[in-house]
């Protein structure tokens, strides 16, 4: 059981060690970051098989919907409002393992069940996106995702 897990936890942390070269290797050819979205949003989603995997990007006072892959998604979200604004107003990586705890958490789909959200800082410190990545299981994501997650964005 216990080698089991260890397997398993082996794997993600080598498919996120290959994704991370490859999305480096694709934004470096790259300068706009609307397009580097699109192709990290497709990159992560097709790896793991997500949910739903997108960008809402900073627009004034909302978050407003960017490059995803997935179901249809709410388009504008308010700072401070569901996981999203809560990771941009909290400046901080948010993992949700089951949504309907989460208190304001907005259902742009009943399949999803587990959440994280990353902010992606621009050079003056200021949050210029959020990565949204929604599970249909519970509890899908941990300290592996969150660590291999900020670094990606990091990239961008
Ligand atoms: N889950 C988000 C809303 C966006 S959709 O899930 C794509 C939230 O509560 O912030």
């Amino acid at each position: 059981m216990a080698e089991e897990l260890k397997i398993s936890e082996g794997g993600k942390e080598e498919k996120y060690a290959l994704l991370y070269a490859q999305i480096k290797s694709v934004v470096s050819c790259e300068d706009v970051i609307i397009a580097n979205m699109a192709n990290v949003a497709a990159m992560i989603h097709h790896t793991f098989g997500f949910w739903w995997t997108g960008f809402y990007r900073v627009e004034g006072d909302i978050l407003l919907l960017g490059p995803f892959q997935g179901p249809l998604a709410c388009t504008r979200i308010s700072r401070g409002r569901g996981v999203c604004g809560t990771a941009w107003l909290e400046r901080r990586t948010i993992v949700v393992p089951d949504v309907e705890a989460f208190p304001g958490h907005i259902a742009c789909s009943s399949a999803s069940r587990s959440e994280i959200v990353v902010p992606l800082f621009a050079a003056d410190g200021a949050v210029r996106a959020v990565l949204d990545i929604d599970s249909e299981h519970l509890a899908m994501f941990d300290a592996v995702d969150e660590l291999w997650l900020e670094r990606i964005v990091k990239l961008l």
